[in-house]
């Protein structure tokens, strides 16, 4: 296609690649493509995408260069160990962590309160573009006592860096002094796709100041120094910094020990310090002993750059990082009424950051049950019995390595990628980085099988597997997981949609650096060539979810629209489905082939509908009208196999002791599944009893959010409890969204959506926020009575979606009375 046949948007953006990539301007759309594809890239190659750590940055390159940081008090010898902060953990007495801004083209700020250690931490990352191996990064960490320390507190800080795969690494300042670094530490490597390049570990301020003592160790390795141990570890192993740390510092013990004794020993922050032993090898160990408040920087410079990044362009990159990041905020997500005050705004920066800034990149194996054992067909009575001994003979098989490219739900508790959770984490993204959220539902295509799975949790790799109990390492290729992500893909369609009505404007006004979060909006040439490229991939992907999750019409007479159109959940146990996400909801009992899912057929309606549409944009016609097709038998299907005219909801299906298909009804999330998919109209006759359902006090209704299973059922607030009353954010989001949609078109219910919407929006955007306020935390869950926020803590992946219903546009309440007297 050539430039005279592209719409005149091109033009601009064309200018700005040449711009950005000092190159000739392309010339037509594949130079374009590529172009785009490569300044993401660049602009999107290092991060803290280790999300596991407190700080831990990487490129998004397999093998590559990796640095992080660990701290610990080091005032008394029996806690300092314990005391070294790495991992994220939720039992470390944290008071609140995470990123206040952080924007992942340019940076950001995050602040951990350690009570434990007390000390608050502030570390600034940011990035700074140039040459031709994705620039450049740096990060100022600042340490403050916090009120209940000590004046004088001791407290030691780790810098590391290693080199997972080839390449170079290694110490090149000249040590002046045998004992440790007065001065800046710097260190010189290359990789092949880094390039050359350069770490500077610098000594801060002045006003930094040392533990002194006089014990005579302090002769050898005076604290004021920074000492450095370069070592060479295990590929497998050099991910273990802890373990790595520990290693040498009992080294230094035992030697101390043997000179002075066990009964004169240095006091701690001289006992727990590393051999100063700087000079080449794959991990290097950079350690800093302070007394109260201290700050220093690392700075790393692509040799590729025209200039090395020093403490000067840190200061400056930082103060535009804040400005820049609020300035687009207030954009792209300002929080709405009665949400417009600065508190909220502080609230749903740091909800957002905490979201964008869990995105990590993993590359390594997972497990794999690939025995496709004839029992995982699940088509017997019993088969839950059949399928655990099936999979108790299985051998699982490692396969990979694959890489990923995702948010996580939580950094301490699931610090990897859950395949229906990143389409909710997406919606908000979708928003502020059109091209990031594109280049993240890519990358989890990506790690499709040929027959069109995705495995639903990726735990790539040693490290992540360590996190993960064994028994629920293996994946299974007949386990489905909500196909979510067709949820952002439909929003991309919209935006698409909007562009093209919307008078065309000028790309020119959008700030450079901020094209390519937008380029496949702004373009429509490469939004279509995007959809192209992945189109294949969905269509495979639909049909595997058609075929293997297919429920059972014909063998049990049951009386439907099509008789195809059903579904049913695989990897079923007594008490779970997990593959549905919600695992310990209410199913029917005993477990049955013949069951039909009404969550699941829903999920296959958004699914099918976005499929259709997306068939549309890049005019494969035939398919869209037999995806069509497939809409409307699923949408038939739904009322004719999952409404209860007795219970007025949605119910899935069963067969019962006498053959006969029954519903299976519980209230609460599952049985408003169709609504909650956009597979109910505003004229459905079904629409009044969902609405009444939703609103009840006594049924999903609380204060602070909709349950997930009505206060009525018999199962209510029992057992396990996950699923079966507490207030989730995803689920509320689906709520209010449909809610919104029914509210802003003509329809018999209008009024009524529209006040449950106001009083919806409200109930969960100040529950989550006073629960923030008071723990410090986002939380995976809240409590139906109480509001209190429970579970998993620091749960800023879904429950981010506050975010997003902020910036949802308030309704006016209606004239008439409250929704209970419709
Ligand atoms: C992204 O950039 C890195 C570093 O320049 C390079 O090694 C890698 O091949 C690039 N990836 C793609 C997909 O272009
Ligand atoms: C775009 O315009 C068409 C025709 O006027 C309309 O049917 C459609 O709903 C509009 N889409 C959006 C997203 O505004």
């Amino acid at each position: 296609m050539h430039l005279s046949k592209i719409s005149t948007v091109l033009t601009p953006l064309l200018n700005a690649v040449a711009v950005l990539s000092s190159q000739a301007p392309a010339d037509d759309l594949s130079v374009l493509s590529q172009e785009v594809a490569r300044t993401n890239n660049q602009s999107l190659l290092w991060g803290p995408y280790k999300p596991n750590l407190y700080f831990g940055v990487r490129p998004r390159i397999p093998n590559s260069l990796f640095a992080g940081l660990m701290w610990a008090k080091v005032d008394d010898y029996a806690t300092a160990q314990q005391n070294f902060r790495h991992t994220c953990e939720q039992n470390e007495g944290m008071a609140g962590y995470g990123w206040d801004e952080y924007d992942i083209r340019k940076g950001g700020r995050q602040t951990i309160h350690d009570a434990g250690n007390s000390i608050d931490l502030t570390i600034d990352f940011v990035k700074v573009p140039g040459g031709q191996h994705g620039g450049s990064w740096a990060a100022r960490v600042k340490g403050v006592p916090r009120e209940d320390a000590l004046p004088d507190q001791s407290t030691t800080l780790v810098f590391y860096t290693g080199l997972e795969g080839l390449g170079n690494l290694g110490v090149t300042t000249e040590t002046e002094d045998v004992r440790g670094f007065e001065g800046d530490v710097k260190f010189t490597g290359y990789t092949s796709e880094l390039g050359d390049f350069s770490i500077d570990v610098t000594t801060g301020p002045e006003s930094n100041e040392h533990p002194e003592h006089g014990h005579p160790t302090y002769d050898e390795k005076p604290l004021d120094r920074t000492l450095v141990s370069s070592l060479n570890i295990h590929p497998e192993q050099i991910w273990q910094t802890k373990v790595i740390l520990f290693t040498q510092m009992k080294k230094e013990v035992d030697e101390v020990v043997k000179v002075y004794g066990a009964e004169n020993p240095p006091p701690p922050s001289q006992l727990f310090a590393i051999k100063n032993e700087p000079g080449d090898g794959n991990m290097h160990l950079v350690q800093k002993v302070f007394r109260g408040a201290f700050e220093f920087d690392i700075l790393f410079s692509s040799g590729s750059s025209s200039q090395p990044v020093t403490s000067e362009t840190l200061t400056e990159k930082i103060a535009s990082t804040s400005l820049e990041f609020s300035e687009r905020f207030d954009k792209v997500h300002p929080p709405q009424t009665p949400f417009d005050t600065e508190e909220y705004s502080e609230f749903s920066k740091s909800m957002l950051s905490n979201l964008v800034g869990g995105i990590g990149f993993f590359h390594g194996t997972d497990i794999v049950d690939r025995s496709a054992a004839p029992e995982y067909d699940e088509e017997n009575e019993g088969f839950w019995e059949e399928t655990a001994e099936a999979r108790g003979r299985a051998q699982p098989i490692l396969e990979g390595p694959k890489e990923l490219f995702t948010s996580v739900p939580s950094r301490p508790f699931f610090p990897r990628g859950f395949l229906w959770d990143e389409g909710f984490h997406l919606i908000p993204v979708i928003d502020w980085d059109t091209d990031l959220a594109l280049e993240i539902v890519k990358s989890w295509l990506s790690l499709m099988d040929e027959d069109g799975w995705i495995a639903r949790e990726q735990i790539l790799g040693s490290e992540a597997r360590s996190k993960v109990p064994p028994e629920f390492t293996v994946q299974y290729p007949h386990y489905a997981n909500p196909p979510t992500l067709f949820i952002i893909l439909e929003a991309f369609i919209d935006k698409l949609d909007a562009k093209k009505n919307a008078s065309i404007q000028t790309v020119a006004e959008t700030e450079a650096a901020d094209i390519f979060r937008s380029a496949y909006i702004e373009s429509a040439e490469l939004g279509d060539a995007y959809i192209r490229s992945i189109y294949p991939l969905l269509k495979k992907h639909y049909l595997w979810y058609r075929s293997t999750q297919k429920g059972d019409i014909k063998s049990y007479d049951r009386e439907a629209f099509s008789t195809r159109e059903a579904y049913r959940w695989r990897g079923r146990s007594v008490q779970h489905i997990l593959t549905s996400g919600l695992d310990d909801y209410p199913r029917a009992q005993p477990p049955h082939p013949g069951e039909l899912h009404v969550d699941l057929i829903s999920w296959m309606g958004m699914m099918t509908r976005a499929l259709r549409r997306i068939a549309l944009a890049i005019g494969e016609t035939e398919d869209a009208e037999e995806f069509g097709k497939y809409e409307t038998a699923i949408e038939r299907n739904i009322d004719d196999l999952h409404w209860d005219d007795d219970e007025r909801t949605y119910c899935d299906a069963t067969i019962d002791e006498y053959e006969e298909s029954v519903h299976v009804c519980h209230k609460g999330y599952i049985s408003i599944f169709p609504f909650l998919t956009g597979m109910l109209g505003p004229d459905s006759p079904r629409l009044k009893a969902i609405l009444d359902l939703i609103g009840d006090p006594e049924e999903l209704w609380s204060d602070y959010g909709i349950r997930s299973l009505s206060k009525k059922d018999e199962f209510y607030g029992t057992a396990e409890n996950y699923w079966r009353s507490p207030i989730w954010v995803n689920i509320n989001y689906l709520v209010l969204k449909n809610l919104y949609d029914t509210a802003i078109v003509p329809g018999p219910h209008k009024e009524q959506a529209r006040d449950l919407y106001s009083n919806l929006r409200k109930n969960l955007v100040e529950n989550v926020f006073r629960e923030w306020k008071k723990t410090g935390f986002a939380w995976e869950q809240y409590n139906p009575e109480t509001g209190n926020g429970q579970r998993t803590q620091h749960f800023t992946g879904w429950t981010s979606m506050v975010v997003k219903m902020m910036s949802m546009p308030e309704l006016p309440a209606s004239e008439q009375k409250g929704h209970d007297e419709l």
